[in-house]
């Protein structure tokens, strides 16, 4: 912080144009009544990649979240993972065989050991990450499994409590000696509650006092554009409905590892799923890396977000890497980089082809690190960051590159021109608030991105909490501030993404959900969030008034078919604001509002935002903004309206009258 200080003190004595003309920050303004008049012209371009998402795995957000395999401990991966999740069904002995390794990657198996007494069918549960989510649905399962048994083995997804049978499906197995893999699809009914398993039994009479080996049992619900190994559709879904135009990734805190050996390692992330032998995360549970590099980038083109890809760049909690030693690791940067980038012929461009990818992925975007100022990073960074700068650049000279940090003395002292740098901060809501005007002064030939912020209220006693409509008003007011600077801010995202309830670290996260049905819940942020990235405006607009900011706040932009104002009132009063947009006639009126620490609880959405229509032959628009409230107007002008309706007509009536033409 103390150069990021000294880098704004040195800007602002430098007298670095504001922004938006006509404006100007100053104290609180306390008319109850606020007037804007939008200018339609003038103003700078915003980023179009202003609004994205940071994911990395951290409350199981990953494995057990957004990623669709639903049974835990599948590949024993991890430091002690022993028999986490698994429970033994009838007269049988479980254990974690390390003798019987699935594959050189998933080092053991799951023993199953008939003993003398056992009969009918018997076998193992998977109780998944705190339950089974059990849907009306098609699941399909597979597993690895060793020992002679050639009969029928039935899947079930039970109730753990009820012992209700959701689904029951029976194959025909033959195994042997050697581990073979099975697949099959299921329909289940839906259960009421999350409480659930799903278990693997087989015929005890076949196997009289033997031994059956099992090893990554995958359990998949439907998933995001049906990929195979993809993410769950349900809890994609309510990503995607963000519209995120970027997705930073894998990290964050779980890229650096707690040793240098458990760091995030691309290689280990990609191929079949049995090939990856996961590590313990920085997060302190084991990542199985079924979301590697491969699916997150799938993920991006599913919902159309440009990567920003992070690598290793030699720091981790455990130690530091730099200089020479440091070397291996950057050809290993430039592995990577074949492996995304190169032609399908090249030794890793083939690799990927061979995963299931012919075409490069368009990755653009490279961060260096994650927080290099933080951690004991700070003195090497400079060195490690040109190192990997220069490697990258020769080979890539049209990637950009992000440095992980914006303070001066971590940074080189003469950075290459085109580099962007990457802020972080969790800030208490009027800590946040006072960062409105972080970016006005920021010199224009210095982009920046803030790969992480959030709201966070660190008062809270059990370190537990969901963000208030006081925090995600700030937010708000903040992500102002952002927009207005959005030329010179390429990229912000809101972090944590998402968190699994029964799993949490570290809140808030925008969204969350567990086993049981309907579980997903937005907190009051996510619908910032939503209702700020779904409005975008290509060029932020000059707005004239009288009014101060603070504590109603507003930005004003438009794109090609309408214009766009985003007010917050970070105020405990009622505010009412006058909003004129020249030539406009109609629109749409979002708004959330709610009690000053009025949140939305796991599995109760007490707020959301309302709509309505506006209309007006003037351009002039009325609204009352709750204390802490937080709305975005969208309205088109006559003109767009009617271009736009007649070439719904004209393509309406080609439609109609050209197969009749025909
Ligand atoms: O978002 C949570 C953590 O906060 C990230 O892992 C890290 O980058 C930051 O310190």
């Amino acid at each position: 912080m103390k150069g990021l200080a000294t880098w704004l003190a040195v800007a602002l004595a430098a007298g670095l144009p504001g922004l938006v003309s006509g404006e100007r920050l100053a104290k609180r303004d306390s008319s109850s009544t606020v007037t804007l008049t939008v200018n339609p012209s003038g103003g700078n371009a915003s980023s179009p990649l202003l609004y994205g998402i940071m994911f990395e795995d951290m409350d199981h957000s990953g494995d057990g979240g957004i990623h669709g395999q639903l049974l835990q401990n599948n590949g024993f991966q991890g430091d002690n993972p022993g028999l986490t999740a698994y429970e033994s069904i009838g007269d049988v002995t479980i254990a974690q065989d390390m003798d019987h390794p699935v594959s050189d990657a998933i080092h053991s198996s799951l023993q199953v050991a008939v003993n003398a007494n056992a009969t009918g069918f018997v076998g193992f549960a998977n109780t998944g990450y705190d339950g089974v989510p059990v849907m009306k649905t098609t699941y399909l399962c597979e597993f690895w499994m060793l020992g002679n048994y050639s009969g029928n083995i039935t899947l079930q997804l039970v109730g753990s409590s009820s012992g209700k049978v959701y689904a029951s499906h029976n194959m025909t197995v033959v195994s042997s000696e050697e581990f073979t893999n099975h697949q099959t699809t299921f329909n289940s009914s839906a259960s009421s509650d999350g409480n659930n398993e799903w278990r693997l039994l087989f015929d005890s009479a076949l196997v009289p006092n033997g031994t059956l080996n099992f090893g990554l049992v995958q359990l998949f619900p439907p998933t995001f554009n049906t990929r195979s190994n993809g993410l769950r559709e349900d809890v994609a879904t309510f990503v995607d409905d963000i519209k995120p135009s970027f997705l930073r990734f894998p990290g964050g805190n779980n890229l650096e590892g707690l040793q240098i050996d458990t760091r995030w390692q691309w290689n280990l992330t990609i191929g079949p799923v049995v090939d990856r032998p996961g590590r313990e995360s920085d997060w302190f549970y084991p990542n199985t890396d079924a979301l590697g590099l491969d699916e997150y980038l799938w993920w991006c083109e599913d919902m159309n977000m440009e990567p920003v890809l992070a690598v290793w760049d030699g720091k981790s909690y455990g130690g530091i890497l730099s200089g020479t030693d440091l070397q291996p690791y950057v050809d290993d940067i430039l592995n990577e980089l074949e492996y995304l980038l190169g032609p399908s012929n090249s030794t890793y461009g083939s690799l990927r082809a061979q995963n299931g990818r012919k075409d490069p992925w368009p990755v653009n975007y490279i961060e260096i690190g994650n927080e290099d100022d933080l951690t004991g990073g700070c003195d090497t960074y400079p060195d490690r960051f040109t190192q990997i700068y220069d490697a990258i650049n020769g080979s890539y000279p049209n990637i950009t590159l992000i440095a992980s940090t914006i303070t001066e003395s971590c940074l080189p002292s003469d950075p290459p021109a085109g580099v962007v740098y990457d802020y972080h901060y969790y800030r208490e809501p009027d800590a946040l608030v006072a960062m409105f005007n972080l970016w006005d002064n920021q010199p224009r030939s210095q982009p920046v991105m803030v790969g992480e912020y959030g709201c966070r209220n660190t008062s809270a006693t059990d370190g537990v909490f969901w963000s208030s409509i006081l925090c995600s008003c700030s937010e708000a007011v903040h992500m102002i501030g952002l927009e207005r600077n959005s030329d010179v801010v390429r990229m912000a995202a809101y972090a944590p993404l998402l968190q699994h309830f029964g799993y949490t670290s570290w809140s808030p996260t925008l969204f969350g959900f567990d086993s049981s049905p309907d579980s997903l819940t937005p907190g009051t942020s996510y619908y910032v969030q939503q209702m700020f990235s779904a409005n975008r405006g290509t060029t932020i607009l000059p707005v004239d008034t009288d009014a101060d900011f603070g504590p109603v706040y507003w930005v004003a932009s438009k794109n090609n078919t309408a214009y766009i104002v985003k007010l917050a009132n970070y105020g405990a009063e009622k505010k009412t604001v006058h909003v004129n947009v020249p030539n406009t006639t109609t629109g749409v009126l979002e708004r959330l509002s709610g009690s000053e620490y009025a949140t939305n609880q796991p599995h109760e959405i007490k707020v959301r935002p309302n709509s309505k229509t506006v209309t007006s032959s003037q351009g002039n628009y009325t609204i009352h903004m709750d204390p802490w409230g937080v709305a975005v107007l969208s309205v088109t002008s006559g003109a767009t309206a009617l271009h736009f309706s007649l070439g719904a007509i004209i393509a309406w009536q080609i439609c109609i009258f050209l197969p009749q033409l025909l």
